[in-house]
């Protein structure tokens, strides 16, 4: 699986470059006003440290609108991906970039119709949103894995991101239903390399070794 991390924090993003873990990254409207910075000078920014697609969200509603925004930010830089809401207008956006060789992501997808729909509209990415249902009561995983039957049924070229994952058991179980890729928190990427067993683990073999005679 492939990770993206889903956060506009440059710092958060060449931590975790630098270990390769980074295939891409995410943001959205709410990730960019959290980080108080210009739009195009933080995604330009990802772009360079990050080789990988870097999506970037339109905030028109129209689709004309969303469209003049797209092939302004597509000119940004060459991995920039154009996040899109899955709506009516959304949908035509996606098949006018698709058309035109430019990359989108269909996003805030939460049911296996409007992910079918984004993927027959020629969508690179779809974004169904895990912990979103979760907190509504329905499982988020179980989209996760209808829609994987689905693009696999059919063989639609759209990849799934797992967006809204909220820890760890999230990113294991996207793995497990075999999600192209998990859009994971800046905040939340460093703890799936924890263990309070390999913590004790290291303590104890430092301890043993610092008994040995030398
Ligand atoms: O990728 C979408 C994600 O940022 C939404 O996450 O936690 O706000 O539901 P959340």
């Amino acid at each position: 699986m492939k990770f993206f991390l889903d956060t506009a924090n440059v710092d958060e993003i060449k931590r975790i470059a630098k270990l390769g873990l980074a295939d891409g990254v995410t943001t959205n409207p709410s990730l960019i006003a959290k980080e108080g910075r210009d739009f195009k000078t933080v995604i330009q920014e990802i772009c360079s440290i990050v080789s990988g697609p870097v999506s970037a969200e339109v905030i028109g509603t129209k689709a004309e609108d969303m469209l003049k925004e797209a092939y302004e930010i597509a000119q940004w830089a060459p991995n920039v991906v154009i996040k899109l809401p899955m709506t009516e207008d959304g949908l035509y956006a996606c098949h006018e970039l698709t058309q035109n060789g430019i990359k989108t992501n269909v996003t805030l997808i939460f049911s296996v119709a409007q992910g079918l729909m984004a993927a027959k509209a020629g969508a690179t990415y779809i974004s169904p949103f895990v912990g979103r249902l979760d907190d509504i009561g329905v499982e988020g995983m179980k989209l996760i894995r209808e829609l994987r039957t689905v693009i696999d049924n059919y063989g639609y070229k759209s990849e799934i991101i797992v967006a809204s994952i909220r820890g760890i058991a999230h990113v294991e179980q996207a793995a497990i239903a075999g999600a192209h890729i998990g859009t994971i928190p800046g905040s939340l990427l460093p703890s799936l390399w924890k263990h309070p067993l390999t913590d004790i683990g290291i303590e104890k073999f430092l301890a043993d070794w610092g008994k040995m005679k030398q």
